[in-house]
């Protein structure tokens, strides 16, 4: 039984025991225990190179940061890695299909872990449907389907449903069936970039990458408005492109290639051994891709000069422009392998989310009931495939991608506080794995994430606050008053849940 906390208001938390026994074997409601370190970096690396890399890489150096387009990469790996060292705190410590959702619920309480767990849908909902619309448009223009109905200019996305589709339903078969797709995605994936970096080396050009820094000039192509990155708005001042600005405003949009590795910390329910695999998971994706990212951006920027990077597909193209079309099309390849594994991998995670929110009576208990013989959330993870499919039929691809990293960065700054705070309530806590030079490590995760979200457009931020609102109306109206720890749930959401022995 979940004790009822003593605080019945909606910033009641859980107890951080209860939680970390949640799944134990036979405790019933759980989910299979089958994962291990090598998995989760299949996982992590399976969502994290996709069209960050492939797409944003050529349009970023082309106009904001020229060859120093691997500094942005840099910068933004940096943050991401200092995001990572938190989670991998609290996810061996804690391991849940929930984590920052999760560890918020053990922290600064209720109402809080909803808004991140109503944060962490849009996350990866978004996720799919972002990367999704850019599988779409990168087949359309690899074997020129129809721009009727596949890429940016359909006016229904009819690629994007067929593809969220498809992976929704193995994401809903069974994690074991998802975990052989991704590994042989992600196989596909990492060999062919390697090969790219290999190939281009043989074609750099010194004189490419000089200067390094291009020199610093107004933006030709900046927006305007409540378009325009909301330190610009705040401040009035006037955009450049290229010079140390603009390596900062590329790292903000490139960071977006990082997004997704925190997705394998929703994975510790159903890792064999969290405490020794979810570090190495996290922190051996990051650094995996971080490797990968920067020699990719190296070996582009010194193959072809920055000004003539294409904006759509700047490592195939890039290999064209020096003769190598088989090469391209290699490149063609690994970008739809890549981008495919990223949506299964988002909507995997998108049920394990909506799993722990159902669980906890936040969302109705029964949505989240677990398949007798698919071992998942099966309900859920069907709902959210239609809700997905209709979104990447209609909303663009650039929207969707900014969404997807203010709610990224936000669940970074949680979890960052998440550390600190649970430092102190809960000193004597195991913890496998510890994040180093606690709390000025997580005080500048907390600040770089939110200095990276001040360089986000200020719709964004307002569609971003739209969405808390609606999470909050949700809330007000069913949550707190349905939670399992609300007075007198206990029993009911147990019941829904299907299970007789839920802990
Ligand atoms: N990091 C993922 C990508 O670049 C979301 O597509």
């Amino acid at each position: 039984m979940l004790p009822v906390a003593e605080n019945t208001g909606i910033t009641r938390t859980k107890d951080i025991q209860t939680v970390i026994h949640q799944n134990d074997e036979g405790s019933g409601g759980g989910l299979a225990k089958q994962l291990g370190a090598r998995d989760l970096m299949g996982f992590g690396i399976g969502i994290v190179i996709g069209t960050g890399i492939f797409v944003l890489t050529g349009v970023e150096a082309k106009e904001h940061a020229g060859p120093a387009i691997t500094v942005s990469f840099l910068i933004a790996g940096v943050v991401a890695m200092l995001a990572a060292l938190c989670y991998a705190e609290l996810a061996a410590a804690v391991p849940t299909a929930g984590s920052s959702y999760t560890y918020a619920y053990t922290t600064i309480g209720e109402v809080f872990a909803w808004v991140i767990g109503w944060d962490l849908i849009l996350e990866f909902a978004l996720g799919s449907a972002t990367v999704a619309r850019g599988w779409s448009g990168y087949l359309q223009s690899a074997i020129g389907l129809p721009t009727s109905m596949f890429g940016e200019k359909a006016p229904v996305n009819v690629g994007a449903i067929f593809i969220v589709v498809v992976l929704g339903v193995i994401a809903a078969v069974g994690i074991r069936e998802s975990k052989w797709v991704t590994n042989g995605l992600v196989l596909i994936k990492v060999t062919i970039t390697v090969f790219v970096i290999v190939a281009g080396l043989f074609y750099v050009k010194a004189s490419n990458l000089t200067p390094f820094f291009p020199e610093s000039k107004p933006d030709p192509g900046a927006k305007g408005g409540i378009a325009q990155p909301l330190w610009q708005w705040a401040t009035g001042a006037s955009p450049t492109a290229y010079g140390v600005a603009g390596v900062l405003t590329a790292a903000a949009v490139v960071f977006f290639a990082y997004s997704g590795f925190e997705a394998v910390a929703n994975l510790g329910e159903e890792t064999e051994d969290p405490g020794r695999d979810m570090p190495r998971g996290l922190i051996g994706t990051l650094v995996i891709c971080t490797v990968l990212y920067l020699l990719v951006c190296l070996v582009l920027t010194a193959m072809v000069d920055y000004k003539t990077i294409d904006a759509s597909a700047p490592i195939s193209e890039a290999f064209k422009q020096v003769g190598l079309d088989w090469a391209a099309t290699l490149v063609s390849i690994a970008a739809v392998a890549g981008l495919t594994s990223v949506i299964l991998v988002d909507l995997v995670a998108m049920g394990r989310i909506g799993f722990a929110l159902c669980r906890d009576g936040l969302l109705p208990a029964a949505v989240g009931r677990v398949h007798p013989k698919y071992n998942t959330p099966f309900r859920l993870t069907i709902g959210t495939t239609i809700v997905v499919a209709v979104i990447s039929a209609f909303v663009p691809i650039d929207t969707l991608a900014e969404m997807v990293s203010i709610g990224t960065l936000f669940a970074f700054v949680v979890v960052a506080i998440a550390v600190a705070v649970l430092r102190r309530t809960e000193p004597k806590m195991d913890r496998p794995f510890k994040t180093p030079q606690v709390p000025l490590l997580p005080i500048i995760t907390a600040l770089a994430c939110v200095a990276l979200m001040a360089n986000l457009a200020v719709e964004t931020w307002l569609r971003f606050l739209v969405w808390l609102v609606v999470g909050m109306a949700i809330y007000s109206f069913y949550g707190r008053t349905h939670a399992r720890l609300a007075p007198g749930r206990e029993d009911k959401v147990v019941e829904a849940l299907g299970a007789d022995d839920v802990v």
